[in-house]
């Protein structure tokens, strides 16, 4: 009797299995805690065996990074997990050269930085059906109750490409390592199914605050969908504003990105707050700002332009710094997601997770396009993760002009931390602060002291001289004319500045 009862419950388990009946026992948020705190033990484990390997095996940059992170407190980890509904499987694309995966049962990502700008170091874990056999083969961790097996992706492929470079290849291209959160998608094509989890165990408890999911994340204009001809947004967005007897203070803006998931509520204040300290110090309507997917004009804000529009930004650039006269003094600001060469992660217009090169903003690019500007100055305020390859870059190639100053809130090999540096920048008051003075009291706060922030002066310390709005910040003789941002030239002074 018993053991027929037993067979029963028995074959309606397995049908249930098989059918895919939904487990009434399954709790989400118990079965992520469990796979967490299991994921953060591998971790644990093998970093406690070999730092060096641990490094190599999860995909982390170097292995100093990776002591870094085991030293943290769970409570400092984020949580994301994807979990395949039933009769379906998960693939994870990933925006950076990492191959594809498919085929599985869940995934799992743990965030050690939830304060910093993407990218920087995840921790990332596959769950998928197999037999313990296999589990070990791939050293993962086997769950025997359901045959599930948490292992890390194979990295040895990518990594064996990196060591056959040369060295100086090496240092400037993408890593192997682990920098972002990949696309997850189940059924749903360019459907996110990798998401934040609150409250889970003693890790990290709150998630990151996007942006209003009212939001349309859909490009307005969205070239890949739209011909060129049709889009007069690209043509407006590259439109520069230059008069043949003004001189004007232009700025531009290129942040926020990805994903919906990477652009964080966050991107939108430093927009803002920098827009706000633009508009304040006399740069009025010429600021042209490239974010995100981009956005209508608002009470607060002007109308937005989406940053994958990189040939509208170029070519607006291009005019900015190419017709004499027209600009006084050219500020950029970057603020976007990188990669570990240091180039942005513009808007994934086409939704497939992968950052093709229409889709990323290199440093090259940015760097030659502000070469030989014509601009009296240029102030490039890069606030960004790795965003010291620019000055690097700069200090090798010597590819600008003596114009150009650029600021960076961290070094090359580290990611950018919260909004101290946008704070910073965009404080009331800037407008009568030599550059030099506003980098230094930035680097002197205590609370900064783990970031690298640096300076390039190209040219004979401009930065101790003049202001953020090129105005005269010490007693020199040539102070601004006009605090309006513009400044009329009389046709003499215009033939002998730039007549030939
Ligand atoms: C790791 O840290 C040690 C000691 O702090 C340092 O000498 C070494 O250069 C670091 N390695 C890397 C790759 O940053
Ligand atoms: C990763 O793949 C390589 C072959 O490409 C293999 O030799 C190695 O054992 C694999 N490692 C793991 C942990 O699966
Ligand atoms: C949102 O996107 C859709 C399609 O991509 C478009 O038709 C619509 O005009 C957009 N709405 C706004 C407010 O931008
Ligand atoms: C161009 O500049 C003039 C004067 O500086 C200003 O009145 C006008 O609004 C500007 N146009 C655009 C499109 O920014
Ligand atoms: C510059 O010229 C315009 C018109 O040509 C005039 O309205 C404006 O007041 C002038 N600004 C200054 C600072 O002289």
């Amino acid at each position: 009797m018993k053991s027929s009862r037993t067979i029963v419950a028995l074959i309606l388990a397995v049908v249930a299995a098989a059918v895919g009946f939904p487990d009434h026992h399954y709790n989400e948020p118990r079965t992520v805690k469990k796979w967490a705190e299991d994921s953060w033990r591998m971790f644990q484990t093998a970093t406690e065996k070999s730092v060096e390997a641990a490094s190599e095996h999860f995909g982390v940059h170097d292995a100093n990074m990776t002591l870094r992170i085991s030293t943290k407190g769970r409570s400092e980890c984020r949580v994301y997990a994807a979990i395949a509904d039933h009769r379906e499987t998960l693939s994870v694309v990933f925006p950076d050269r990492h191959m594809p995966v498919s085929g599985l049962h869940a995934v799992l990502l743990l965030d050690p930085f939830p304060g910093a700008y993407f990218g920087h170091p995840v921790l990332i874990f596959l769950i998928e059906k197999t037999s313990m056999d296999m589990c070990d083969e791939r050293k993962g961790h086997y769950l025997h109750g359901n045959h599930l097996c948490i292992y890390v992706k194979n990295n040895s492929r990518c990594i064996q490409m990196k060591r056959n470079k040369s060295p100086s290849d090496r240092s400037t291209d993408t890593d192997c390592a682990f920098n972002f959160i990949p696309l997850v998608q189940g059924k749903e094509a360019g459907k996110q199914k990798l998401t934040c989890r609150e409250n889970i165990g003693n890790f990290y408890t709150h998630c990151p605050v996007l942006r209003d999911t009212e939001d349309n994340l859909s490009v307005y204009c969205d070239k890949v969908r739209y011909n060129t001809h049709r889009c007069n947004v690209a043509e407006e967005a590259a439109e520069a504003n230059c008069s043949s007897w003004q001189r004007c203070d232009h700025a531009m803006i290129l942040s926020g990105g990805w994903n919906h998931q990477l652009s964080e509520y966050q991107s939108y204040l430093n927009v803002k707050e920098m827009f706000e300290m633009l508009k304040r110090i006399g740069f009025g309507e010429n600021i042209k700002i490239f974010y995100a997917n981009g956005e209508a004009s608002t009470q607060e804000m002007p109308r937005m332009y989406s940053s994958i529009l990189k040939e509208s930004f170029k070519k607006h650039l291009r005019t900015l710094c190419n017709t004499k006269p027209c600009v006084e003094t050219l500020v950029l600001y970057l603020n976007s997601p990188t990669l570990p060469n240091g180039n942005s992660l513009l808007w994934d217009a086409d939704k497939n997770g992968e950052a093709s090169p229409e889709e990323q903003f290199t440093v090259d690019e940015m760097l030659s396009s502000l070469q030989d500007c014509s601009a009296k100055q240029v102030v490039l305020l890069v606030d960004q993760s790795y965003s010291g390859v620019f000055t690097k870059k700069q200090s090798k190639n010597r590819k600008l002009r003596s114009n150009v100053i650029i600021v960076t809130s961290t070094s090359e090999r580290q990611a950018a931390f919260g909004s101290d540096f946008r704070k910073y920048w965009s404080k009331e008051g800037l407008g009568e602060k030599c550059i030099n003075n506003i980098y230094d009291e930035y680097i002197n706060d205590p609370r900064t002291e783990d970031m690298t922030s640096l300076l390039l002066d190209t040219g004979s310390g401009a930065s101790h001289r003049l202001t953020l709005n090129g105005g005269s910040c010490s007693n020199e003789p040539w102070g601004k004319i006009s605090s309006k941002g513009c400044e009329n030239l009389s046709s003499s002074r215009h033939w002998s500045d730039f007549g030939n």
